[in-house]
C-alpha cells in the first residue's frame, strides 16, 4: 500500500442519558485500534464521534432531575468524554447532536431530500397522555400482553412471552409518565420515502464493504418491503424543529447519523480540512460507519438512503460488531456484571481490555465474551509473561554490560528479518479487523524471541570470563524483536508503546520501523511497564459495580419522577410472581396489646388468626398505645420463620409502613374481612 489513502472513521453515537459501560467499549476499543492503525500506516485518517444528545428519554431523564436537557447532556458529555480519554480511545473530534454544525446539515439534508420529492405527510392516530399532554412512544406506554396476559408489559412487545404488537392492542394499558389512560389522537407525521432508493441500495449493498450476515439481513428486509420511516415527532420533544413545520421535530435517529458529519465539519473548521473532500457524491475519500448489529437497519438502509438522496456520497462500509456478555451471560446488575467503563477504570488499566477485546473480536458478527477468570489469565500470560519479560530479560544486561548501548550489529539477523517479514501479513490481518489472528501471530513472534533468549541463556554467559560482547548482542537482539513487536501491537496498546518509546529513547514509533533495527543506540533504564492482574482487583471491581447498582436505585433516575416518600424509598428490583406467592400474608385480630418490659420499641401483640394464635414482637411502640390496638384486625406474614429474640420468640410479623417513630401505620383492612384470610 503505497498510495496514502484518506479515510473519515466512526463509532456509533452513545445515548446522552446514561453511562458508558464495558460493552459499549467493545466498539469503541474496536474502531480505536483500526484508526490507530491506519493512521500509524501513515494514512491520512480522522476518526469522529459524538454524544446522541436528542429524543424523549432524555428529555424525560432531565425533567426527573430537575434540570434542562441541555444541562443533562452538558455533564453526560463530559463523563463520556473523561471515559473515552481514560481508555486510550484516540477521537479526532468528540461532538454532540445538538450542536449548530448538526442543526445546520440535518436541515439541509431534510430540504434536499423534501426538494427531491421523498418526504411526505400524513396524518397518523397515536397514543397520547392526555395528563402529560403528549404522544407516547411504545416504551412509555406499559399493560397486560393481549397474547399472554402478563401485566406489566411495554406497549411494543412482552418480555413475557415474546409477543410483539401494537401500543393499541394492550390491555389496561397506562402511560409510564403519568399513569394515565393513553388515548388516540391524530397528528400530521412526515415520512421518508425508503422505497425509492431500493434500486440504489441493492447496489449499494454489493458495491461497498458489508459482512456477509449483513447482507442476508438486508435481503430479508428487501423481501419483507421497504416501509416508509416516520421522522417526526410531535412537541414537547428535545431535539431540531422541522424546517417549516411549527411544534414538529426531527426523530431522533433522523439527526442522529447526520452527526456524524456535523462532528466532521466541526474538526474541519478547526483544523482547516476540506469537508466536501470527504463527503461530496464525487469523493474519493473512504468512509467507514463501525456499529453494533442492532442499529444495521438504520445504518445500511435509512443512512445510505438519506445520503444518496441529498447528494452527498453514500459510506464505503459498515463494519458490525455483536454484543459484550460477560462470563458467558447478558450483563447483569444484580450479579456486579454490568460493568461501568469508569468502575473498571477505577480497578484497572485501561490496557488489559484493550488488549484482551483484541485477542477476541474477528471480522464477524459474533457476540464476544469477556470470561473475567480467561481476562486475567490472558493478559498475565500474554502481555507480562510474554511481550513484558523479553524486555526485562534483557534489559539489565544492555544497562550493566554494554553500558546501557545496543550493540552495533545484530547477532541473530534471521530471528529480525522473520519479525519484520511478518509485517505485510499482520497488516492484512488488521485492515480485515481480524484482531483475534493478528493477536496471536503477534504472541507467536513473542514466543519465538523468548526461546532464543531461553536457550542462548545470557544469565550463564554473563557469569563466564569474555563473554561480555555476546551477552550484549544477545540481549540487543531481544530488544530489537521487542521493538519490533511493540510496533505491532500500537495500535492496541498506546500507552505501552508510548513506556517503550521512552525506556527505548526513540521517536513514536512507525511501521515501518520494523524493517530497521536499532543499533549502536543508547537505551534508558528499564522501568516495569506492566503488572500483572491480582485477582482481587477483579473482585473489587464487581463488588463495586453491585455498589453502583445500589446508588442507581437510591437516586431517581426513570420516568415517572418519584414524589414523596418514593423519592427517598425507591421501589425495589422487580421480582417474580412466584417470589412474591411464598409469602404468606394472612388477616389477623388483635387480640391482645402489652408494652414489653426493658424493650424502648416492641410492643407484645397477640394475634388471632382464625383457629390458631400467634405471639409476635413488633417495634410500633413509638406510634401506638397497645390499647388503641386491641381489637383490631390487621395483615401479618404467617409463614415467617419464627425469630427468637431477647424476650420470647415472635412467631411472625405484622405489616406497618412509614419511616419511624410517630410516624408508622399499621395495616387495617376494612370490615368484613375475617382473621384466618389469605392477602393475596
Ligand atoms: N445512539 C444510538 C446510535 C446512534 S448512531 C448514529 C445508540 N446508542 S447506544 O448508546 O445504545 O449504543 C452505542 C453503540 O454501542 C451501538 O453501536 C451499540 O450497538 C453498542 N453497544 C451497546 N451495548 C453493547 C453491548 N452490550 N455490546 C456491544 N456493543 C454494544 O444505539
Ligand atoms: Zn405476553
Amino acid at each position: 500500500m503505497s498510495d496514502r489513502r484518506r479515510i473519515l472513521m466512526t463509532s456509533a453515537l452513545p445515548y446522552a442519558n446514561g453511562s458508558i459501560h464495558l460493552g459499549h467499549m467493545v466498539e469503541y476499543i474496536q474502531t480505536d485500534i483500526w484508526s490507530r492503525y491506519q493512521k500509524l500506516r501513515g494514512h491520512e485518517c480522522y476518526y469522529v464521534c459524538a454524544d446522541d444528545a436528542h429524543g424523549t428519554p432524555i428529555m424525560l431523564k432531565a425533567q426527573s432531575e430537575g434540570v434542562t436537557p441541555e444541562q443533562l447532556i452538558e455533564k453526560i458529555g463530559q463523563e463520556h468524554r473523561a471515559d473515552f480519554a481514560d481508555f486510550n480511545i484516540g477521537f479526532d473530534h468528540y461532538h454532540v447532536t445538538h450542536s449548530p454544525e448538526n442543526r445546520e446539515l440535518s436541515s439541509q439534508i431534510y430540504l434536499a431530500l423534501r426538494e427531491a420529492g421523498h418526504i411526505h405527510s400524513r396524518v397518523i392516530e397515536q397514543a397520547y397522555d392526555p395528563e402529560a399532554k403528549m404522544f407516547l412512544p411504545d416504551r412509555f406506554i406499559k399493560g397486560d400482553c393481549p397474547k399472554c396476559g402478563s401485566d406489566d408489559q411495554y406497549g411494543d412487545s412482552c418480555e413475557k412471552c415474546g409477543a410483539t404488537y401494537q401500543p393499541t392492542e394492550l390491555k389496561n394499558p397506562h402511560s409510564v409518565i403519568s399513569g394515565a389512560t393513553p388515548i388516540t389522537k391524530e397528528s400530521e407525521h412526515f415520512f421518508f420515502q425508503l422505497k425509492d432508493f431500493e434500486a440504489f441500495l441493492q447496489q449499494w449493498m454489493q458495491d461497498s464493504d458489508v459482512q456477509s450476515g449483513v447482507v442476508n439481513k438486508m435481503n430479508e428486509w428487501f423481501e419483507s418491503g421497504l416501509q416508509d420511516w416516520d421522522i417526526s415527532r410531535d412537541a414537547p420533544y428535545f431535539g431540531f424543529e422541522i424546517p417549516d413545520a411549527p411544534g414538529k421535530y426531527f426523530y431522533v435517529w433522523l439527526d442522529a447519523p447526520v452527526g456524524y458529519m456535523a462532528s466532521f465539519r466541526k474538526l474541519c473548521s478547526d483544523q482547516g480540512i476540506d469537508f466536501d473532500q470527504f463527503w461530496a457524491a464525487d469523493s474519493d475519500a473512504e468512509l467507514y460507519h463501525f456499529i453494533g448489529k442492532d442499529i444495521a437497519y438504520f445504518h445500511t438502509l435509512f443512512w445510505p438512503a438519506m445520503l444518496k438522496g441529498a447528494g452527498f456520497r453514500p459510506p464505503s462500509g459498515v463494519f458490525c460488531h455483536g454484543f459484550l456478555t460477560v462470563d458467558g451471560q447478558k450483563m447483569s446488575k444484580s450479579r456486579g456484571t454490568f460493568i461501568k467503563a469508569r468502575t473498571y477504570l477505577d480497578h484497572l488499566s485501561p490496557e488489559y481490555l484493550r488488549y484482551y477485546f483484541a485477542a477476541k473480536l474477528g471480522a464477524g458478527l459474533e457476540d464476544i465474551d469477556l470470561s473475567l477468570e480467561d481476562f486475567r489469565q490472558r493478559v498475565n500470560s500474554d502481555l507480562v509473561g510474554k511481550v513484558i519479560n523479553i524486555a526485562s530479560r534483557c534489559a539489565g544486561f544492555v544497562k550493566k554490560l554494554g553500558e546501557g548501548q545496543l550493540s552495533a550489529q545484530l547477532g541473530r539477523q534471521d530471528l529480525f528479518d522473520q519479525a519484520a517479514s511478518a509485517s505485510a501479513n499482520i497488516a492484512d490481518l488488521y485492515e480485515a479487523r481480524n484482531y483475534r489472528e493478528a493477536m496471536r501471530q503477534i504472541m507467536h513472534l513473542a514466543d519465538t524471541a523468548n526461546t532464543f533468549i531461553a536457550e542462548a541463556e545470557p544469565w550463564v554467559l554473563a557469569k563466564q570470563e569474555g563473554k561480555q560482547d555476546d551477552v550484549v548482542t544477545i540481549c540487543s537482539d531481544g530488544i530489537n524483536l521487542f521493538r519490533q513487536i511493540i510496533v505491532y501491537l500500537k495500535p492496541v496498546l498506546p500507552e505501552l508503546a508510548r513506556g517503550v518509546e521512552q525506556f527505548l529513547n526513540i521517536e513514536p514509533l512507525a511501521w515501518q520501523d520494523v524493517q530497521t533495527p536499532l543499533l549502536g543506540h543508547r537505551i534508558n533504564k528499564f522501568k516495569p511497564l506492566m503488572q500483572r492482574i491480582e485477582p482481587e482487583k477483579i473482585e473489587a471491581m464487581v463488588e463495586a459495580s453491585k455498589e453502583d447498582l445500589k446508588a442507581a436505585q437510591a437516586a431517581p433516575t426513570t420516568p415517572p419522577k418519584a414524589t414523596g416518600p418514593l423519592a427517598d424509598d425507591p421501589i425495589a428490583e422487580t421480582i417474580a410472581f412466584e417470589d412474591f406467592a411464598k409469602l404468606d400474608l394472612r388477616i389477623a385480630r388483635i387480640t391482645k396489646a402489652e408494652h414489653v418490659e426493658k424493650a424502648d420499641k416492641l410492643l407484645q401483640l397477640t394475634l388471632d388468626l382464625g383457629g390458631e394464635t400467634r405471639n409476635v414482637f413488633a417495634g410500633i411502640k413509638s406510634a401506638y398505645d397497645p390499647s388503641e390496638l386491641e381489637g383490631k384486625l390487621t395483615v401479618m406474614v404467617a409463614n415467617l420463620a419464627p425469630r427468637k429474640m431477647r424476650f420470647g420468640v415472635s412467631e411472625g410479623m405484622v405489616l406497618a409502613a412509614g419511616p419511624g417513630g410517630k410516624d408508622l401505620y399499621i395495616l387495617n383492612p376494612d370490615e368484613g374481612a375475617t382473621p384466618g384470610m389469605r392477602v393475596k
